[in-house]
């Protein structure tokens, strides 16, 4: 029965909103309600002369793994995590050129056709492929269009989604997925030697669970309206984001203040999740992050998650607790954890809430 494209639309009204990509090609005169935030969203204002002062820490890559400078950039990056629970890093050795493709590749899928999109779209019941899930009727609507992916292991992934994608976004996607799989470890392993957890804690993330996100945030005409991601703590160790096309948008909470991060031309931002925040029993931070969008400026974004491996468990590092700084985190596996997760409504750092234990 269901063959005509009204049809196609109509099976998927409340699981997913798929593309405001689509909603746009008509002229709008103003934001649909779904996608109009409370009014304090946007206060304080990211732009007051307050904030200009913070600007985020840049780690750089290179430094870190060679030379006589390996020691103050391990200090440099442990400072980053406690204090900001993120950081710009440089000199990180994905080639320019793959980035550039990458770019090129993912600006693509998001010009294709609705039909061609649809192939990936989200199932009922499932949190990967295209669009949003929508969880209520009342929730309200982010300002982006997105394709969030399991890749490892690669067991899990999807028959339907990075397998059918396009060939040549496919390819470049497993490049970048490659060379960000060794960059990760590797991000990981520092991570964890700053904050000075024992390596055997680490060993959790070898062959863990990655995924990835793309979003593509479209220009809209009442961006104050609206917000391009609603704010939320990762559920990862950590998470690499390449903002690809340059644009500004992401803001992260600091001292209470929505703080704007600058694009660096080349740099990607890797932010502590709430996976770390746990095995790191409250050192290091997940921070809570949003994207805006613009009036005038498409922006494109992919952000790729590094967590343990599914069987295994996570809590605060043994290495890291004693009598005098007893666990403040319960322990979880991480199957269990995960799902609960995306059972639960992004909303600013609720989740990690509930794995807290209550010390007197
Ligand atoms: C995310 C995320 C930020 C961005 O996907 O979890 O925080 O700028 N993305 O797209
Ligand atoms: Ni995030």
């Amino acid at each position: 029965m269901v063959s005509s494209k009204t049809d196609a639309r109509d099976d998927e009204t409340l699981e997913t909103v798929l593309s405001i990509q689509e909603l746009i090609k008509e002229p709008l005169t103003a934001v649909p309600q779904r996608y109009i935030q409370q009014h304090d969203q946007h206060k304080p204002s990211p732009f007051s002369d307050e904030i200009s002062a913070y600007a985020l820490p840049t780690i750089n890559m290179k430094k870190l793994i060679q030379g006589e400078d390996t020691e103050i950039e391990l200090q440099k990056l442990n400072s980053a995590c406690r204090d900001w629970g993120f950081f710009q890093l440089v000199e990180h050795g994905v080639s320019p050129a793959v980035l550039k493709t990458l770019r090129d590749e993912v600006e693509g899928f998001f010009r294709l056709p609705m039909e061609e999109k649809m192939k990936y779209k989200v199932m009922p019941g499932d949190v990967e492929g295209y669009g949003t899930v929508i969880r209520s009727e009342d929730q309200k609507l982010d300002w982006g269009d997105r394709l969030f992916m399991k890749i490892n292991p690669l067991a899990m992934r999807k028959p339907h989604l990075l397998p059918q994608l396009p060939s040549s976004l496919r390819s470049i996607l497993e490049l970048y997925m490659e060379e960000l799989q060794r960059l990760g470890m590797m991000v990981v392993a520092l991570v964890g030697k700053a904050v000075k957890m024992e390596k055997r804690d680490l060993e959790v993330f070898e062959d863990g669970i990655q995924n990835v996100r793309m979003t593509y945030y479209p220009p809209c005409p009442e961006p104050h309206l609206v917000m391009g991601l609603t704010a939320h703590s990762d559920a990862a160790g950590i998470t690499i984001l390449n903002q690809m096309n340059g644009v500004n948008g992401l803001q992260i909470k600091k001292d209470g203040l929505w703080i704007p991060v600058n694009v660096i031309s080349g740099a990607f931002i890797v932010n502590i999740g709430d996976i770390l925040e746990i095995m790191s029993n409250g050192a290091y931070k997940s921070v809570e992050h949003r994207a805006i969008v613009n009036s005038e400026k498409e922006r494109i974004s992919i952000a790729m998650f590094f967590l343990p491996r599914f069987q295994s468990e996570i809590g605060p590092a043994i290495s890291l607790t004693n009598p005098e700084n007893p666990p403040l985190f319960k322990r979880i596996g991480v199957e269990k954890y995960v799902k609960d997760y995306f059972a639960h409504k992004l909303e600013g750092k609720s989740y990690l809430e509930q794995m807290k234990i209550h010390h007197k």
